[in-house]
């Protein structure tokens, strides 16, 4: 096999939510695979950190503050950004509670920044795509969550659902100009922040309802976003990898 079709030489890469957790992996490995990748989110003195990370390790990056939740911000970016050959939409949140207990506050900044902010960049980006005709690659980042149910993260699970069908109609659309746009829906990762939550009983059961008997590790997401980023899936577009350890496969 060539795996010079994995190379990402003379790639402008922009990751959104590259100041933390899975966007700074995203933007160390798209570097690493030779893009010059631009790191987008709010905390502009944590992206200056990882950005002199990913430099010291050799790869060639440069950042940019954004609001995903703000359309002039996202203009403002996308104005100022030049071209982009790849597109990680990977920021997100989440509003942990009830059903009954979430509100309008929480639905609005969920869904503002989840998915109303990725539809913007992601077609803000593919107008200069389309403009420059390189054509290019869209990697939305979804869940498990926008495939199955679990309880106290509605609009999480409405938005990651919501992320999927933007996949979907957005690669539609836009095939003909030679954008691919896709889709990694993770599932349990194994981060700082639920690290508590697994040696707990009911992180011990869920651990158990996943096939492989694991967590995801950041580096588990690599080989995805290597093809989808790359011309190794050059007839790939509306896709949705699920990459879970097989957990919405999990038996009923
Ligand atoms: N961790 C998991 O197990 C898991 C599983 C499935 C899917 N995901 C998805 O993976 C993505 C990243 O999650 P993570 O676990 O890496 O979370 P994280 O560590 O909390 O990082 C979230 C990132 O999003 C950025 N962000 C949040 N609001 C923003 C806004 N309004 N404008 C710009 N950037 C914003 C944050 O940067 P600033 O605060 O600096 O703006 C941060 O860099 C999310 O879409 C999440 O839904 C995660």
């Amino acid at each position: 096999m060539n795996h010079a079709i994995f190379s990402l030489d003379d790639r402008r890469a922009l990751v959104t939510g590259a100041s933390s957790g899975l966007g700074y992996h995203f933007a160390k490995v798209l570097a690493s695979a030779g893009a010059h990748v631009v790191l987008a989110a709010r905390r502009e003195h944590l992206l200056e950190k990882r950005a002199d990370d990913i430099r010291a390790g050799g790869g060639s990056c440069s950042v940019i503050g954004l609001d995903i939740a703000d359309g002039t911000s996202i203009a403002t970016v996308t104005e100022s950004l030049g071209a982009i050959d790849i597109l990680v939409n990977n920021a997100g949140i989440v509003r942990e509670a009830p059903a009954l207990d979430q509100g309008e506050a929480d639905w609005d900044a969920v869904i503002d920044t989840n998915l109303k902010g990725m539809f913007l960049l992601a077609t803000a980006v593919a107008r200069g795509m389309r403009d420059a005709g390189k054509g290019g690659s869209i990697i939305n980042i979804a869940s498990i969550l926008g495939l199955r149910q679990a309880s106290g993260v509605l609009p999480y699970a409405v938005s990651k659902a919501g992320v999927i069908q933007l996949t979907k109609s957005l690669a539609l659309e836009i095939a003909r100009f030679g954008i691919r746009v896709n889709a990694i829906a993770p599932g349990y990762l194994d981060t700082e922040l639920n690290s508590e939550f697994w040696q707990t009983d009911a992180g011990k059961a869920m651990l158990r309802r996943i096939p492989q008997r694991r967590l995801g590790q950041l580096d588990d997401l690599d080989g995805p976003l290597l093809l989808l980023a790359s011309d190794a899936s050059a007839y790939m577009t509306g896709s949705v990898l699920t990459v879970d350890g097989g957990h919405v496969v999990s038996t009923l």
